[in-house]
């Protein structure tokens, strides 16, 4: 292992860890572009990055990592990409589920999957299901999915228990809401940490209402290029911020 990425995992406080991360994975068509090769060549090299940082992160100790992977809004790209980037998922899928089983590591979905090609729902259902009793961490993939549509869901769901008298318009709480969340109905706790990558700075319609108080990480480097001391850095950097929930840090201190 190289002596700076040694470094910087000592530096960790493993008491002190995350217990759900969260990454916008950005950057891979600039690195492509960077390179002078087609966008799909830097979805090829994120597949790395993601092979790097889950080991990374189960290895820590971190208890779910979840990877924003294809936006609602992505369906808008060229179709070509699209495309390429349906079937890099059931490649991967079929080559890493060996390796999530080796790990002991549970694959979960978040996002709308109905409208996913067949062959990548498929994949990606068996992956789920093959890996379901795995212990060691949850890898979460936020696919398809949208912020918004995911609490406009939940609001939904609770407009009809109302409607249907199961439940007065006074008792819909934080929890019920959070409850019907893709993320309440699978059990994720909220992130505490978001990273993304390649600079920009936004949230891009991901886990709007399960962000509201995770620290955010922007980093310049570009999702392909991401490796395991650059997740290191993240929480390094996450464990030296005073979370203070709306208190004063004078409060935090006693
Ligand atoms: C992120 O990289 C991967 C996906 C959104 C699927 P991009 O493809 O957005 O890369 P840039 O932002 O164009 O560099
Ligand atoms: C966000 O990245 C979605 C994923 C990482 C899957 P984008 O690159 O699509 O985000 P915007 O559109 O630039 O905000
Ligand atoms: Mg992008």
């Amino acid at each position: 292992m190289q002596a700076v990425r040694m470094e910087l995992k000592s530096a960790i406080i493993l008491e002190k860890l995350p217990r759900h991360v969260a990454v916008i994975m950005d950057g891979n068509g600039r690195w492509a572009k960077q390179h002078g090769k087609p966008r799909v060549f830097g979805h090829r090299n994120g597949v790395q990055a993601v092979r790097d940082i889950t080991e990374a992160a189960a290895e820590l100790g971190i208890e779910y990592l979840t990877l924003y992977a294809f936006s609602t809004e992505n369906w808008n790209r060229p179709k070509i990409e699209v495309g390429a980037l349906m079937r890099l998922l059931v490649e991967t899928l079929h080559k890493e589920v060996k390796t999530l089983m080796k790990n002991n590591i549970r694959l979960m979905a978040i996002g709308d999957l109905s409208q996913l090609p067949d062959a990548t729902r498929r994949a990606l259902l068996q992956g789920i299901e093959t890996t379901k009793n795995n212990s060691r961490m949850t890898l979460v993939l936020a696919l398809n999915y949208s912020a918004r549509r995911e609490i406009l869901q939940a609001a939904r769901l609770l407009a009809e228990q109302v409607q249907a008298g199961e439940l007065k318009p006074e008792e819909v709480s934080e929890e019920r809401f959070a409850a019907r969340l893709n993320t309440g109905m699978n059990q994720i706790p909220d992130p505490e940490l978001l990273i993304r990558s390649s600079g920009e700075q936004r949230i891009s319609n991901f886990l709007l209402w399960q962000i509201a108080y995770a620290e955010l990480y922007f980093t310049p480097v570009l999702w392909p290029e991401f490796r395991k001391e650059h997740l290191y850095q993240a929480i390094i950097d996450f464990q030296q911020r005073e979370r203070r929930f709306g208190k004063t840090s004078e409060q935090l201190a006693q």
